[in-house]
Formats: C-alpha cells, structure tokens, sequence
C-alpha cells in the first residue's frame, strides 16, 4: 500500500458542475457517488502531507510531490492506511503543526482509468479534477493521451486550469479574509470617539457566516463611562443576530500591537472558541496574532456554569 505511485493530474475551476457531469455521463464513466472528505495538511520541508478522514470509508495519510505547474502534471503519492484518525491527526498536529484544513464534498467518477473528481471545497467553491492513475511501467504518455481527451471533452479552458493544491487556495482565501478583517478594524479606528485617551481603537469580530461587525473605542467625559471597542463590536454582532466569533482584529493607536484589556479578554471569551484567532495590530504596521486561549490562559466560561 505504502510503495509510491504515479499519476498525471489536472485541476480547473469548474464553471458548469452540472454540464461537467452530464459529459461524464454521457462519455460512459462510471458514477462512484458522493464522498465527504476532510484533509489535514501538515507543514512538511518537502512536498506535502496530510490525513484525509473520508466518508464513506476511513483514514489515508498521503504524502505526495509534484511541481506546481498548471498543465497535466506528474504526481508521485504515497498512502498508508490509518486506523486511528484522530490520534493521528493529534500526533502529527504536535509534532509538526497544521498548515490547513479542506474539506470537499467529491462526486466521484472513472473513466478508462481516469479518476474524475467534481468537487465542491467549502470555501473555494467548484473544481474538477482529472487523475490518470498510472500503471508501474508507463512511460505516463497513455495517460497524458487520456487526460488530454477528457479535459477536450469538457472543455476545460487554459484559464481555469490551476496549479495550486486546494490547501494553497484555503489559505490564500483565509489571507484574504485576514486582510479584509483589518481593514474593517482599521475603518472603525479611525472613526473612534477617544477624545482624552488620544487612543483609538478599532475592533472587527467575523462571525462563521463570514459576516464582519466592527466596533470602536467611545470615551466620555465621566472616564469610568468610556466603552472599549471589543465591547461596541460584540455589541454590534448581537444586535446583528451573531453570536458566535471565528476571528478578531484589534488595532490601536501607536508603534506596538494592541493587545485586549483584561477585561475584554473575557469579553471575547463569551463568544469565542479559545483556539480562534486575534490580530493584535499597530496603527504603524506592527502586528502580531495568537490564540483567545494564549490571550486568556486557563479561562472562566460559560461551560462553568450549570
Ligand atoms: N481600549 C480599547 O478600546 N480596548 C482595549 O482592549 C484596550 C483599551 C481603549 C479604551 C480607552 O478608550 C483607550 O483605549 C485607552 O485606555
């Protein structure tokens, strides 16, 4: 199971999932159905790895290469079965670290020895990919043959072929909403109300939705009455309907990156899972990010309590 294999691959936005399939259909592939998958991606020096938790079926961890160039393509893969995917996934997690995490709904078909994948991946939304599983020998020219046909038939254009592994896209996608996190923070700051501080704070809290509700600092001239902007933002996802935080961004005034006050700390705890993420931003540019949990060690919350 565990000896490398070889394959010629291709991956392409896929405009017309439907169309893609009725030409699968209509070439004679046979329809596997429909897999769940979950792959971990671990960070590794060379080449990738990760565990894929599959339903139906079990775990594979797969180990794999290949140049990320964005014509069919020579793949060499490992897969070594995995009975104990969740300490697996813990072990490798310690030792190693998670670089990404992809989930994918996968409509599986295969056509003279081409594996079809229609697959819909949360967050990135529709591919097809084209798998020609090479037998030992081969000099990889059948199935170029092959894989060439299938994309014809398709009509798979150049410009929506893709060189990047799905965990690549996830994580130029989570960039982005990284980027679009700050600079809804950024927008409240500099619409802060902090007169006698002279401290600005903007807060931007993005709910599992994708929603982004943003909050700033309110001072007042009776100083015990002033708001922090953690406080405005969380009050502006619950009045928004949200209660629930996958991400935050704190940026503040000044040269260092603003960290939350003990108080909102707390705040956050409320909503938050303790492995989500705060940004902790300067207005000058420092930055630095970490876990409600680093923020907030051995915490109170709402599980406390009966
Ligand atoms: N501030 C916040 O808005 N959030 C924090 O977590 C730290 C402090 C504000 C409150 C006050 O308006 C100003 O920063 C100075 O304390």
């Amino acid at each position: 199971m565990s000896a490398p294999r070889r394959n010629v691959e291709l991956k392409a936005t896929d405009p017309d999932p439907a169309r893609s399939l009725a030409v699968c259909l209509e070439l004679g592939a046979a329809d596997e159905g429909t897999l769940f998958q979950r792959d971990t991606y671990f960070r590794v020096p060379e080449g990738r790895l990760k565990l894929r938790e599959q339903e139906p079926g079990g775990a594979v961890l797969i180990q794999y290469r290949r140049a990320d160039r964005p014509e069919a393509r020579e793949s060499r893969y490992r897969l070594i079965e995995v009975e104990d995917a969740g300490a697996t996934r813990s072990a490798l997690d310690e030792a190693l670290g998670t670089l990404a995490i992809v989930e994918k709904e996968r409509r599986l078909l295969l056509w003279e020895g081409v594996r079809i994948h229609l697959d819909k991946v949360e967050g990135l939304g529709s591919f097809v990919e084209l798998e020609g599983v090479a037998p030992e020998r081969s000099d990889l020219s059948g199935e170029h043959d092959r894989v060439a046909r299938l994309t014809e038939a398709l009509g798979i254009e150049d410009s929506t072929i893709l060189s990047d592994s799905y965990s690549d896209l996830v994580l130029a996608a989570a960039e982005g909403g990284r980027e679009q996190l700050i600079a809804a923070a950024r927008g409240a700051l500099e619409r802060a109300y902090a007169p006698y501080s002279r401290y600005r704070v903007g807060v931007a809290l993005r709910a599992p939705d994708g929603s982004v509700h943003v909050g700033a600092n309110v001072e007042n001239a009776a100083y015990p009455l002033g708001n922090c902007a953690e406080a405005s933002a969380i009050g502006a996802m619950v009045a928004a309907g949200r209660t629930k935080i996958v991400e935050a961004a704190v940026i503040g005034d000044g040269e260092e990156p603003c960290v939350p006050c003990g108080g909102c700390r707390q705040r956050l705890r409320e909503f938050m899972p303790l492995d989500a993420t705060v940004h902790l931003i300067a207005e000058k540019g420092a930055r630095a990010s970490m876990t409600l949990e680093e923020l907030l060690p051995r915490s109170f919350g709402p599980e406390y309590l009966p």
